[in-house]
């Protein structure tokens, strides 16, 4: 949830937002570092913190998280060099990198085999095109115990209708090929979707337990995988981090009495660590009214920030006021807040499957701003150049100062590829 924008100690106040709206002329993403390091403060209970760089792989956020003792998990050969450029450290030593995927594309393979990097398999054909090339491989087994849970169907990574993982009874497949090809088990994951609700886990913690036993292996890990959830909407639930890792803490402790050694607890989160560092500053460029409804239409569009569009993910909304007439917080419009692109569902206020909401804001005019919050997470990493538009910069603010950690991208570096 978003910090009051009058406190001078909040990055994100109305006099930098401002500076940084007009510096930019456009479309900006800003990140807090320092909420970022509160976040990771949160997890220091367990013994590896992985950040899933998928939420937000800006290399400066990668840097800020290797300074501050976090590993991380890549899913691409793109998220394999951005880690190495970042500065983590590849090889049969280092556990700083795990590449977690369900397909080994062969110029991924190449790389993960050459730098030696731990694979999380999310199927057993992945373990047979590793072991081919690279045998005595560190592995870990990415499981799916048959259910899952997801803030949308989109994000349920877990159940029969889920593509990810190896499932639960094809376990001893997985262990046929570990044993064929001399791979070495380092332990089990569970990512079974994001958001996280404590029944679940609970039950995603005993299958967790049964899946270990029922390998009959010495592991030396296990993963909680990510999923942990931000408060989005105003008086959202905050999760209670303890809790969370007491309830894991627990299966780690049962798995350990039954390996008759310690075990070491990973948890994989993206969306906790960056979501809540985030905004988008938008401009609005035109306000209409259209039989019954107000809109008002902003310089960013779902190419930018696809969560709304793609989820109908909510995302808290405020105004500033840009064009030098100060806004009248008092009276509030319901109000639709949609984007520039030729699409009828570039629309930042709906629900899951289109519906259009109305969110209550200030009338706000042409030369306002609108920020989004929150969209640290699955916010810049999502984007995309859909009608040919660039993809925007990113400035992160960090012990007092607001540096540029990625520019705009031209429409000269878009045609590229095709000239
Ligand atoms: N580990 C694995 C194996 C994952 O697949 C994911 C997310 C994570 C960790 C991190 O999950 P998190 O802690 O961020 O929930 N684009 C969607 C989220 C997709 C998540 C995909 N996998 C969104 O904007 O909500």
């Amino acid at each position: 949830m978003p910090r009051s924008p009058d406190h001078a100690d909040n990055p994100f106040n109305r006099d930098n937002l401002l500076t940084l709206a007009r510096q930019y002329d456009g479309p900006v993403w800003a990140y807090d570092a320092q909420i970022i390091r509160q976040q990771i403060d949160k997890l220091r209970h367990f013994d590896v913190i992985r950040f899933a760089q998928k939420a937000c792989s800006n290399l400066h956020i990668l840097r800020l998280m290797r300074e501050a003792g976090v590993k991380v998990d890549s899913v691409s050969l793109g998220e394999i060099e951005r880690a190495l450029v970042a500065g983590y450290q590849a090889g049969e030593q280092s556990d700083e990198i795990v590449f977690t995927a369900d397909v080994l594309d062969a110029p991924t393979l190449a790389r993960v085999a050459g730098l030696k990097i731990a694979v999380n398999a999310g199927s057993v054909d992945m373990l047979h095109q590793l072991g081919a090339v690279s045998e005595g491989h560190r592995v870990w087994l990415r499981v799916n115990p048959g259910f899952g849970h997801g803030h949308s169907q989109k994000t349920n990574t877990g159940g029969e209708n889920s593509k990810h993982g190896i499932w639960y009874s094809d376990l001893p497949l997985a262990l046929e090929a570990i044993h064929r090809y001399n791979l070495k088990l380092v332990g089990l994951h569970m990512h079974i979707g994001s958001g996280v609700d404590y029944q679940h886990l609970a039950q995603v913690c005993d299958a967790m337990v049964a899946q270990v036993i029922a390998s009959g292996q010495d592991i030396e890990a296990i993963s909680a995988g990510g999923g942990l959830s931000v408060p989005y909407q105003p008086g959202g639930e905050t999760i209670d981090t303890q809790h969370y890792f007491g309830l894991w803490d627990n299966a780690r402790q049962r798995i350990a009495a039954h390996s008759g050694h310690p075990v070491k607890l990973e948890i994989e989160p993206g969306r906790f660590l960056v979501a809540e560092s985030g905004v988008l500053i938008s401009q609005v460029r035109a306000v209409k009214d259209m039989g019954s409804r107000h809109f008002v239409l902003v310089d960013a569009g779902f190419n930018d920030l696809m969560r709304p569009a793609m989820y109908g993910s909510y995302h808290h909304i405020s105004a500033l006021a840009g064009n030098g007439r100060p806004l009248d917080e008092s009276k509030t419009l319901e109000t639709v807040v949609a984007g520039p692109l030729c699409e009828s569902g570039d629309v930042f206020t709906q629900q899951e499957g289109g519906k259009v909401e109305t969110r209550a804001l200030p009338a706000v005019r042409t030369g306002d701003y609108l920020i989004f919050h929150d969209t640290g997470a699955y916010g810049a990493s999502m984007s995309s150049n859909y009608n040919s538009r660039p993809l925007l910069p990113e400035v992160l603010f960090d012990r007092g100062e607001a540096r540029q950690i990625r520019r705009r991208q031209t429409i000269d570096e878009l045609l590229a590829l095709e000239r």
